[in-house]
């Protein structure tokens, strides 16, 4: 396992993350994993044993019972770990108990502290954009949590570019903490972050912490085209999946990534997470499992590397649409590039 810095922050953390959103039963989070607390402590050994140090959570999955999971599975190990959770989504049909109002954030880290049973928390994140809350509320009280030692650093997650280069810039003028980095949904099945997002962070320095990174589970390539996956695996069991695939570049994607895999000898699983890894900006990537076997298979990805040829056939076929103002750029900088040059 390496070590990375996260962003610019002195704090590092192991490439790749733990997510916990599979800890608990409640609600619609029970499809996603469902796990209980023995199956939670065997993943969490697992991948400490393999030198994560890294551990992601959200008040919102199970209604913070994977957090209560998760706080039980580090027992003792608190220290010696990187924890993050998240705050904004509903957690009850009360008013106010939802969003990035300063007084829900506040409410939300006490809670997310007890279920976890810990004191602080290493980052806290925003699970996305608040449309009702002012910026400078939520900025405001995320910077009192990091003040009054709750909280060491913030992130956030799910945000369009221009909504976080605003974040960035109300905190740096009223001299707030800063996000450190940005939570997004990044595969080889999804690099729309490339557009606009993964420019910013390498600007401002923000580490990029992909979810999903195998869209959920299609890019182990246990979802045969036309037909049905394994009847226990998410995406046969959510009635919405919540990530969108365009299912016909997204097979081209896996049938480039089952070839690699095969020459190789290793599994596609292997192979996505191991492309997500090459990319600049990732500080770690959040990996998910239902399953001991599942874990023990991507944690392999980090015991070796994608060739520069294998990457730049993956990038070919994953590309992101070059949409504007990407095209009308490269043309009008060729006059930058070429000082001689006179259209
Ligand atoms: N910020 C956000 O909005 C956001 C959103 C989503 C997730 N997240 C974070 O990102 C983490 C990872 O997300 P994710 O679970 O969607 O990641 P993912 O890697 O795209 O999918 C993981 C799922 O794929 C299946 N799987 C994983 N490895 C496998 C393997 N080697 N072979 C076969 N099947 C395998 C398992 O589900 P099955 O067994 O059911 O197939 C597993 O739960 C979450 O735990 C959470 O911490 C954040």
């Amino acid at each position: 396992m390496h070590y990375r810095p996260l962003g610019k922050s002195g704090l590092f953390v192991s490439e790749l993350c733990l997510g916990t959103m599979s800890f608990g039963k409640q609600g619609y989070w029970e499809k996603i994993g469902g796990l209980d607390q023995p199956a939670a402590q065997h993943l969490v050994d697992t991948a400490l044993d393999a030198g994560i140090n890294f551990f992601d959570s959200a008040d919102v999955y199970s209604y913070g019972q994977s957090e209560e999971i998760l706080g039980k599975t580090l027992k003792g190990k608190r220290d010696k770990v990187v924890l993050a959770t998240k705050v904004r989504g509903r957690m009850s049909p009360e008013i106010n108990d939802v969003g990035l109002s300063r007084r829900h954030i506040i409410q939300s880290c006490e809670n997310s502290l007890r279920r976890l049973g810990t004191d602080y928390l290493d980052l806290y994140i925003v699970h996305s954009f608040d449309f009702m809350t002012p910026l400078e509320e939520t900025l405001s009280a995320l910077n009192d949590l990091v003040h009054s030692g709750k909280v060491r650093y913030l992130g956030c997650s799910n945000y369009f570019a221009w909504q976080l280069m605003k974040g960035l810039s109300i905190s740096e003028k009223h001299h707030w903490e800063k996000f450190v980095s940005l939570q997004a949904h990044y595969s080889l099945v999804s690099r729309d972050v490339e557009i606009e997002l993964a420019p910013l962070c390498q600007d401002q320095g923000l580490g990029i912490t992909p979810w999903s990174p195998l869209g959920a589970g299609f890019l182990t390539g246990k979802y045969p085209r036309g037909g049905q996956g394994p009847q226990d695996a998410r995406r046969s069991k959510e009635d919405h999946n919540f990530i969108q695939l365009d299912e016909g570049k997204a097979y081209a994607i896996l049938d480039e990534v089952e070839r690699i895999a095969t020459t190789r000898g290793v599994s596609a699983a292997q192979v996505s997470l191991n492309y997500l890894l090459r990319k600049s900006q990732i500080s770690s990537v959040i990996i998910g499992a239902t399953k001991p076997e599942q874990l023990q298979d991507n944690l392999k990805t980090v015991e070796w590397e994608l060739s520069a040829e294998e990457i730049a056939v993956l990038d070919a076929v994953s590309s992101p649409p070059r949409t504007y103002p990407h095209w009308m750029l490269e043309f009008t900088r060729l006059d930058r590039d070429n000082p001689t040059m006179i259209m």
